[in-house]
């Protein structure tokens, strides 16, 4: 035995969270220790009270198995060591004692063949003595040769007294690193889940939208992946685990401010709302009748602002000539059924007709630009853990700009991680791209490549990503 080798499995235990590399290398480096041929895992399903077969290894056979379960009952040494919590050892399960409720399943020697001799199983207890799982080791040996049909005999021995001691003594750490790694991907796969359901929730409060953050995150993470394999490009970019889990929630959790903008806002795909513009038509209806008995001339005026106020109203660039004849509505004032004035158009109508481009007013846009404020606000208030504090900080960079035009709060250049510039060139890719705005036509990839190209040379979005991100055509590997 050597205390290095035991230094090294303690080190590998409280070192590895994942829990399929865990098991792999704990299971190698125990079966190192004690120079065993082969050896498996079996994890306790408190479910349905079995054992699941998860990991094995063999030095002297290729095996390839899929995942089963066993019940955990008397019927194999595994099963009955988790049932009693013992340590059961037999020195050669051909020769088992008639009296064991346990019997050796010799189908896996008959099918590979090969032999099994020597079995250790040893209970995986936490510390209040749970049972979390099964280790089996197999054919201890003499040395490390790799068995053949003629050597079994000379080179499997029994475990010794000491193998089983030292074993056991670590089968304790063993079964609370497993523990705390199962324990550590079901909180995992329960916050995933929840960040999931959220989305959800969000996009369905603007249907126009859905699928964004999905492809947002899928073309963030492909430029990264790139961009940590590119050595030319991106010498200094290099990603761990947490900094792609660091990233991959900033990303979900981007637009997460949008559950604070009003929905009506949200989800705007003409300039007035349907109630507003029904009121302006009967506005323009009384107007029309009481003009007809006087002017001819004063009705088809009115009849030719109303199609412009129609034409107004969709989200396309206002042309000139539609802005002035909205001014002249405007202006226009016609007396009611009580001789009181009535404007064609109120003040706020005529400025949310006037508005130049897409559907918002000034007021509309910087509500659904508070987005990121949100995103800021709310991830704030979640106690992340270490390797994740700056969730919020990322999440809400992705409108940020280059020349510190951007917003939430105009950082410039490098103040923007690049972790928030990789989100931002990925977000305006699919906000141009997405099909699914009716207000807003989707553009095609090569324009939207020559938008985004554009705003990099007006040092609005990061040149060196968007000629990556152009050069590699990640666009057309996600
Ligand atoms: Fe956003
Ligand atoms: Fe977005």
């Amino acid at each position: 035995m050597n205390n290095d080798k035991i230094i090294k499995i303690v080190q590998s235990l409280v070192s590895i969270r994942d829990l399929d590399a865990l098991m792999e290398n704990t299971l190698m480096l125990l079966r190192d220790l004690v120079i065993c041929d082969a050896g498996s895992i079996f994890i306790y399903n408190s479910e349905d009270d079995s054992l699941v077969f998860k990991y094995i290894q063999n030095d002297s056979i290729d095996v390839s198995y899929k995942e089963f379960s066993i019940p955990l009952d008397e019927k194999s040494i595994a099963s009955y060591s988790g049932l009693m919590k013992e340590v059961v050892h037999v020195e050669d399960v051909y020769y088992i004692d008639t009296n064991k409720p346990y019997k050796f399943n010799v189908d896996f020697d008959k099918m590979s063949g090969y032999r099994t001799k020597s079995v250790l199983s040893i209970p995986l207890l936490n510390i209040n003595k749970d049972l979390i799982g099964v280790l089996q080791l197999i054919n201890r040996k003499v040395e490390k040769v790799k068995l053949t049909s003629s050597n079994v005999d000379d080179v499997i021995i029994p475990f010794s007294a000491e193998d089983i001691s030292i074993l056991y003594s670590l089968s304790g750490i063993v079964a609370v690193a497993l523990e705390n790694s199962i324990l550590y991907g079901d909180i995992e796969r329960m916050w995933d889940g929840f960040i999931t359901a959220s989305i959800q929730a969000i996009e369905a409060r603007d249907p126009v939208t859905r699928g964004h953050t999905d492809r947002v995150t899928k073309i963030t993470m492909k430029i990264a992946e790139e961009m940590d394999k590119d050595d030319v490009s991106f010498p200094d970019f290099k990603m761990t685990p947490d900094d792609v889990t660091l990233l991959r929630y900033s990303c979900l959790l981007h637009d997460f401010g949008k559950i604070g903008v009003r929905e009506y806002v949200l989800n705007k795909p003409k300039k007035l709302f349907p109630d507003k513009l029904e009121a302006i038509k009967y506005k323009f209806l009384y107007a029309m009748c009481v003009a007809k008995s006087t002017s001819e001339d004063a009705y088809n005026k009115l009849v030719s602002y109303y199609e412009s106020v129609l034409k107004a109203n969709e989200p396309t660039v206002l042309d000139s000539d539609i802005g002035n004849d909205l001014k002249e509505c405007a202006n226009y004032a016609f007396k009611g059924i009580n001789g009181e004035e009535i404007k064609l158009l109120e003040d706020a109508e005529y400025s949310c007709l006037s508005v130049k481009r897409g559907t918002l007013t000034e007021e509309e846009r910087k509500e659904i630009e508070s987005h990121v404020y949100h995103t800021y606000d709310y991830l704030n208030k979640i106690p992340w853990t270490q390797k994740l504090k700056d969730v919020p900080k990322i999440a809400c960079m992705h409108h940020e700009k280059i020349d510190g035009t951007g917003y939430p709060f105009g950082l410039k250049g490098e103040e923007i991680h690049i972790y928030g510039r990789i989100m931002a060139v990925a977000d305006i890719f699919d906000a141009l791209t997405a099909k699914d705005r009716p207000y807003k036509k989707a553009v095609s990839v090569d324009v939207a490549l020559k938008i985004i190209q554009e705003e990099a040379e007006n040092n609005k979005l990061d040149k060196d990503i968007v000629r990556f991100f152009i050069d590699k055509q990640i666009y057309n590997h996600i």
